[in-house]
């Protein structure tokens, strides 16, 4: 037993010789989670140029000490994979220096990220108290979170740390409510440690966390418009407490807040985002959106050599609500968009993605502003089961609301839409609204959107009366939800009958012909 003793006793020494020399990048540190197997964790961290570093992991499971060289002031260590648990020590030493973490342990790594939504603490949601008291019965979920910070260059490492990474109940208070409760609820679900690391900011568009290779895909490279740059705050926040102005400008965010990331190893992303361009290049988000999670895709791929993976689970809470009796189709196009223009995800452009529907929480009193609805608990239920189904293939997963799989006209006056799954359906006299034809004639009548009433429905079906149009043999399209506001608290009429899940906003066209064989 003598060795161990004189291990410690050099490391205490040689640490004191040779200060802030040689140390880890500003998210790794003692109580943090690094990805288990069968990915392999990736440490690097700064050091003196040419030194060899030694990385040595003691606990439970053994594995041989790696030694690398210091180059450009940077050391890498990828460890052979680790199994889930803990706790480890890992340390990084040189001929005169050392670097330790302890309590190290193995799990899953998500990252949070998006605006205000996402950065609302858990301290300011439904039930916060309770919550937080109940925290710290998760010793084994521990939070990270990235300090506030914009860069017009790439980033090697994070410019600050806003939380350490924490061990529940410390720090809980400040962290992300979505964020903490995903990763509470996972691991009541997976029973091994979960690794959360929150790096999101209010009031940003989805510009500033993209890439420049992202941009340029969509058309948004070159965009530096200053009038597009007024305030969201102004927009949506009048008299909220919340921090939501942020910047707005191209990759900024991307640069200073993702970039530094890339190189440790993750299972997979949540994001809640949105609201901010629903104001700002509300048309290109259906490109912007899917975007970015594909070159966040590669450049995690590649920035942990690999260990990431090249299509990694991202999940995304689907905009809810903002102003009660709005007009403005402003949210249900960045619903829309957000799906990229399919309605439901995963889709063939959006693979390996899962949402939460959240259009049916409003919070219409809530001190934070309308825009913050304070029920994160029921967003990260949903986010869960898409995390289920999606990154942990979970089978019989029911996780996604009911969608239509056709849509015919059904004379008289009347459209069937028959949905992919049970439904249960409450009446509605004005949520479906139909697009009518108009005719060619001068003076006729133009094609637009009046109320559908529900007529009947069954098991799977749901048949809208087409009389409020002037033709009402004569109707293109049927659209559901698409309003800002389309429903009170989890009243809204369609819900899938396995699970209670909220349908999600469409707009389709009608097809005239029952299809042959359907
Ligand atoms: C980790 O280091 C601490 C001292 O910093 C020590 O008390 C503990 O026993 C070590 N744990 C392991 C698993 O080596
Ligand atoms: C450690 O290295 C030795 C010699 O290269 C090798 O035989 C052994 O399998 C390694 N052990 C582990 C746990 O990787
Ligand atoms: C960014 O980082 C610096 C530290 O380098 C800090 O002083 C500053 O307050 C941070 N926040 C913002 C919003 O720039
Ligand atoms: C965008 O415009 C701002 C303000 O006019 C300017 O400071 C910034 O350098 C511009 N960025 C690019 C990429 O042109
Ligand atoms: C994106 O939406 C716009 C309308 O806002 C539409 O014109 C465009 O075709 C859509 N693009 C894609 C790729 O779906
Ligand atoms: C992170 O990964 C990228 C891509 O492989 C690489 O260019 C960069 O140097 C890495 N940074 C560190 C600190 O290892
Ligand atoms: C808050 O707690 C009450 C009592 O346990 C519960 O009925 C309610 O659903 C909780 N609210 C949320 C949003 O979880
Ligand atoms: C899936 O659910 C169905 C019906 O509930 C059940 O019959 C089937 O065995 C389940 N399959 C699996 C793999 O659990
Ligand atoms: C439409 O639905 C009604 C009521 O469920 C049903 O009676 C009718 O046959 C359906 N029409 C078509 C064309 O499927």
């Amino acid at each position: 037993m003598a060795t161990p003793l004189c291990v410690v006793f050099i490391l205490v020494v040689s640490i004191r010789s040779c200060e802030g020399d040689l140390r880890f990048a500003s998210y790794y540190g003692d109580h943090m989670v690094l990805q288990k197997s069968p990915e392999r964790a990736v440490l690097w961290g700064h050091g003196p140029e040419g030194a060899q570093v030694t990385l040595t992991l003691s606990g439970p499971s053994k594995q041989n000490a790696s030694v690398v060289t210091v180059k450009k002031g940077i050391w890498r260590v990828t460890l052979d994979p680790v199994e889930a648990g803990g706790p480890y020590n890992v340390t990084a030493a040189a001929p005169n220096c050392a670097a330790a973490l302890t309590d190290v342990l193995f799990g899953d790594i998500w990252l949070c990220g998006g605006q205000s939504n996402m950065w609302l603490q858990t301290s300011k949601i439904f039930n916060a108290s309770e919550e937080l008291d109940f925290s710290a019965k998760y010793p084994h979920v521990r939070i990270f979170m990235a300090a506030l910070n914009l860069s017009e260059t790439e980033q090697t490492d994070l410019i600050q740390v806003e939380i350490p990474w924490s061990m529940p109940p410390a720090n809980v208070a400040e962290f992300s409510a979505v964020c903490w409760l995903f990763g509470r609820y996972l691991y009541e679900t997976l029973q091994y440690p979960i690794g959360l690391v929150e790096s999101c900011w209010g009031g940003t568009p989805v510009e500033a966390w993209s890439s420049s290779r992202a941009l340029q895909r969509c058309g948004l490279y070159r965009t530096n418009n200053s009038k597009d740059h007024e305030s969201f705050a102004d927009t949506y926040c009048k008299d909220c407490s919340l921090q939501t102005t942020g910047p707005k400008e191209n990759s900024v965010l991307w640069n200073a807040m993702i970039h530094p990331l890339l190189n440790m190893t993750i299972k997979g992303a949540i994001w809640y985002q949105g609201e901010a361009n629903a104001v700002y290049h509300q048309e290109t988000y259906n490109c912007s959106f899917p975007a970015m999670i594909d070159d966040w895709r590669v450049a995690f791929h590649l920035g942990s050599g690999g260990q990431t993976a090249l299509d990694f689970p991202f999940g995304f809470v689907q905009l809810s609500t903002y102003e009660k009796g709005s007009k403005s189709d402003a949210f249900p196009n960045i619903r829309w968009h957000q799906t990229a223009d399919h309605g439901f995800v995963p889709n063939s452009r959006m693979e390996k993605t899962f949402m939460a529907v959240a259009l049916d929480l409003p919070d219409a009193k809530s001190p934070f502003g309308s825009i913050h609805p304070r029920d994160k608990q029921d967003v990260a239920h949903r986010l869960i089961l898409g995390a289920m189904a999606v990154a942990y293939n979970e089978k019989n997963v029911s996780f996604r609301g009911p969608f239509p799989k056709e849509i015919i006209a059904s004379a008289p006056m009347s459209v069937n839409i028959t949905y992919d799954q049970e439904v249960s359906v409450s009446p509605s006299k004005d949520i479906f609204e139909i697009c009518c034809s108009g005719d060619q004639t001068p003076g006729g009548p133009e094609s637009r959107w009046v109320a559908a009433p529900i007529m009947h429905w069954g098991a799977t079906t749901v048949q809208l009366s087409t009389s409020l149009c002037p033709l009402p043999d004569k109707v293109s399209a049927v659209r559901y939800a698409w309003r800002d506001w389309p429903c009170d608290f989890k009243a809204c009429p369609i819900y899938s009958t396995s699970g209670s899940l909220p349908a999600p906003p469409f707009d389709k066209p009608v097809s005239s012909q029952r299809k042959p064989g359907v």
